[in-house]
């Protein structure tokens, strides 16, 4: 089988040939369709990022295809199945602290690293191994429709914030950083699960504006400035009523104070989930006040991924049309042109463009 090789970090990836993978007992093998290309895969594979990953490895994290083989063990599963291939692998021997690698994208951690030995390379490949548990049937599509399904990535992360929280229909929430890739998902994921009212916050104006155009009047942006006080007070102003949750996914360069500002917007009995990476690049901490939480039953919680049960509730959701995958612009690569696809995503970052690797 062709697939893209990383041989050493800051070396372009080498399409060549290489033995299709067995798989064993509780594994699956998928012929790719089709696998997204992240906007900062740049970043991982110059070894910018630090993730790790035992190199020579296929990379791509997870994408659509069609079962070729099951192990034995499989129940459910047909040869010829369309399915989505989740790349968050949990080791299988302890059921409360699982080792998690994403696989063909990092191994997380030194744990992580023995299971990335198994299921080491990634989907951009004519083939993948991965567990039977990583795989979710979908109805039958067009091949053709495969690149649109893998916005699924994108929108899988924002979804497992949203269910930590229990967002209920009628409620305010708060996107702190809604005009990232993952914040502009929240939004729209939001809306698609019956929020009353949205409020969306960044510095990108046009991007807000797009939004409230994009998702409806039940979006409302709000212009952050940096200045932590007057952001706090900008978005009380806009909520029709109390903050019923605040959702937070800004990046490590953003600040702890542009955390705050959001989170303390909360209603008494409240509930937060930060699934950004502040801090994760040094400098203080998020330093919330001791009595404020205690006082007002606010729960606060972070989240890394998704639990597995919300990918069959998202693919419903899509299948049901409350989401649209074919929202914005997808732009598709060869397998070959993997390096050009890697350029295109980082240059093209935007929350409504999807770089797509077809097969
Ligand atoms: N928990 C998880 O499972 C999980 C999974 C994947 C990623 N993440 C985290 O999610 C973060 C966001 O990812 P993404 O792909 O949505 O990123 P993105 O597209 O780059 O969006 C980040 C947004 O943050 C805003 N921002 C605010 N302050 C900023 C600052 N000082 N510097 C840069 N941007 C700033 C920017 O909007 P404005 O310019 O409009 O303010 C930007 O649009 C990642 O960095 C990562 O840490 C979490």
């Amino acid at each position: 089988m062709k697939a893209a090789v990383l041989k050493a970090f800051g070396q372009p990836l080498e399409v060549e040939d290489m033995p299709e993978p067995p798989a064993g007992t509780g594994e699956v093998l998928v012929e790719m369709a089709a696998a997204g290309v992240l906007a900062y895969s740049a970043e991982v594979y110059s070894g910018a990022r630090g993730y790790l990953l035992e190199l020579p490895i296929v990379p791509g994290p997870g994408g659509f295809g069609r079962i070729a083989a099951i192990g034995p063990d499989a129940t459910k599963l047909a040869v010829g199945d369309w399915v989505y291939c989740d790349p968050t692998v949990r080791s299988r021997d302890d059921v409360l602290s699982p080792d998690i690698i994403l696989q063909g994208l990092t191994a997380g951690s030194e744990g992580g690293m023995r299971l990335q030995r198994r299921h080491h390379d990634g989907s951009y490949a004519e083939r993948l191994r991965t567990p039977t548990e990583n795989v979710f049937r979908i109805e039958a599509i067009e091949r053709s429709s495969a690149k649109y399904w893998c916005r699924i990535g994108a929108l899988l992360v924002p979804f497992g914030g949203l269910l930590a929280i229990d967002v209920k229909a009628g409620e305010t929430l708060v996107v702190n950083g809604a005009t990232g890739r993952f914040g502009s998902a929240a939004v729209e994921l939001a809306a698609a699960m019956g929020a009353g009212c949205i409020i969306a916050t960044g510095r990108n104006e046009s991007v807000l504006e797009a939004l409230a155009s994009r998702y409806g009047s039940r979006v409302r942006p709000v212009v952050m400035t940096g200045e932590e006080t007057a952001d706090r007070a900008a978005i009380l102003e806009a909520a029709p009523g109390p903050v019923d949750c605040v959702f937070d996914i800004l990046p490590p360069a953003a600040s702890p104070a542009q955390v705050r500002a959001a989170v303390l917007t909360v209603r008494q009995n409240g509930r937060v989930v930060l699934m950004g990476g502040v801090g994760m690049a040094g400098g203080p901490g998020l330093e919330l006040p001791y009595p404020w939480i205690m006082r007002n039953n606010v729960a606060i919680r972070g989240q890394w991924m998704y639990p597995r049960e919300a990918i069959p509730r998202l693919i419903r959701l899509v299948q049901s049309g409350l989401i649209r995958l074919d929202n914005g612009e997808t732009t598709c690569f060869a397998l070959q042109d993997i390096n050009a696809a890697v350029a295109h995503a980082a240059a093209n970052s935007g929350p409504f463009s999807n770089t797509v690797i077809e097969m």
